[in-house]
């Protein structure tokens, strides 16, 4: 687990800004979900036999010895709480989340023990128009956020059935090759061996190239569906590879999945990943409901921003200094004042006391344009000192009223119009 440091927080927030933004603008409502759910819970929807579930979840009993767990993704709170609060059955729903999420993984660049998804899912729409909305959005995030080379990979799964006769072909194929396999692979042999395709390891992938492929034994009503949603794509202009080796890692999806992916960082280099779960409704107890959802890792988001360096540092737009015991007194009281008259402008006012030219050191640090100075003489007139820290013009003298009068209501813009009298 990690601390997000401000110089990092900046940028959390730019993501979250412009997700909510987005997401608004595209008709999504905002959910907060708990942190905690039953075990169970992941148990049934992610599935027994994952690496979530087998290895990664936070999992502890509480006072009263229910087994508990710290949620490992967003989409099994989603649903629970959809059909506990009556927002799902009967209805059109596009829901979304954001928050901190909980994995037993071996840590590395981009891949915590703690990290944070903005989790997106939809319920009540079948049809391969809300898959391309979910692309379509999500494109439209990464062009705002300046991300302009993430790759789309998409696939089709198909449906269980579809699925349970490919799973016997891959079984077949994988144990004629079984020589081959390292532990892990034979280990999810029995288990869970759509896995396998998803290995790392480089000694396997001359035989996972030569596997046999989901798409060819697609049923007719999945084919359909990903043709359309092809189709739809196409005529957006959103680029995509089509990735017949795309599984994902939760039981849960059918038909559709996708992920975008950056080669950008290292291995952990999935930066958003989903796709349709149309059975997982009824799987909890509610009626059937078609789904489906995206989540993204900010960490992974953020990483990619901070290499290109777009977001520059906060900066506060005037600097209080004050020296001298009355100053420091009144410094308060006026900082109140001017925040009073103008909510909009950053202020920041020296605390821990310093020399003059200490202080005006910090206030250079700061990056603020302008440092107001109050000494216990300004004090004493009820004037203040306005000096510009990035221009060479010497200081000047206001009466603070006429300070206060001037900068009510005007744009940090305006500031030097304002304040640098000739
Ligand atoms: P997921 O693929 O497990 O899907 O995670 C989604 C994204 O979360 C990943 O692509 C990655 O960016 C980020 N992520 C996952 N694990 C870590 C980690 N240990 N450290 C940093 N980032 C990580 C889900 O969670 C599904 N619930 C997505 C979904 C929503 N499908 C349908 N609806």
């Amino acid at each position: 687990m990690h601390d997000i440091l401000p110089e990092q927080c900046r940028y959390f927030a730019h993501v979250e800004k412009l997700a909510r933004e987005v997401l608004t603008g595209y008709g999504y409502e905002e959910i907060r979900l708990p942190l905690l759910e039953s075990t169970e819970l992941f148990k049934r929807t992610i599935g027994e036999v994952t690496d979530i579930v087998e290895k990664e979840m936070y999992t502890f009993a509480d006072r009263n010895g229910d087994s508990l767990t710290l949620r490992p993704e967003g989409t099994a709170g989603c649903v629970r709480g959809g059909i506990e609060n009556g927002l799902l059955h009967n209805q059109v729903r596009r829901l979304w989340y954001s928050g901190a999420m909980f994995r037993h993984e071996r840590p590395q660049k981009g891949r915590y023990r703690q990290f944070h998804q903005i989790g997106v899912e939809t319920f009540g729409m079948a049809g391969p128009d809300i898959d391309a909305e979910l692309l379509l959005l999500t494109r439209r995030l990464w062009r705002r956020l300046g991300l302009n080379d993430l790759e789309l990979q998409i696939n089709s799964l198909g449906t269980a059935a579809v699925r349970a006769v490919y799973r016997e072909e891959l079984v077949a194929y994988f144990i004629a090759h079984y020589e081959l396999l390292d532990e892990d692979s034979r280990r999810r042999l029995q288990s869970n061996p759509l896995r396998i395709l998803d290995s790392k390891n480089p000694a396997l992938q001359d035989l996972i190239a030569g596997a046999p492929q989901l798409p060819a034994s697609l049923d007719q009503e999945s084919r359909a569906h990903f043709d359309e949603l092809c189709r739809l794509l196409d005529a957006a202009g959103v680029v995509y590879r089509v990735n017949p080796r795309l599984v994902r890692g939760l039981d849960y999806y059918g038909k559709t999945v996708f992920e975008w992916v950056t080669d950008r960082l290292g291995a952990q280099g999935t930066v958003c990943a989903g796709g349709r779960y149309d059975g997982l409704v009824a799987q909890l107890g509610g009626r059937a409901t078609p789904a489906a959802g995206f989540a993204l890792g900010i960490e992974r988001v953020v990483a990619l921003l901070e290499e290109q360096a777009t977001l520059p540092a906060a900066a506060p737009d005037l600097f209080l200094a004050v020296v001298g015991t009355e100053a420091e007194r009144i410094g308060l009281l006026y900082a109140e004042q001017l925040r009073d008259a103008n909510p909009a402008l950053g202020v920041l006012v020296n605390c821990g006391g310093g020399s003059f030219k200490s202080q005006l050191k910090r206030a250079d640090k700061s990056g603020a344009a302008f440092a107001l100075v109050l000494g216990d003489e300004e004090a004493v007139q009820a004037s203040v000192g306005v000096k510009a820290l990035r221009e060479g013009a010497p200081q000047q003298t206001w009466a603070w009223q006429d300070l206060l009068r001037t900068l009510a209501g005007c744009a940090a813009a305006d500031l030097p119009r304002l304040l640098m009298r000739t």
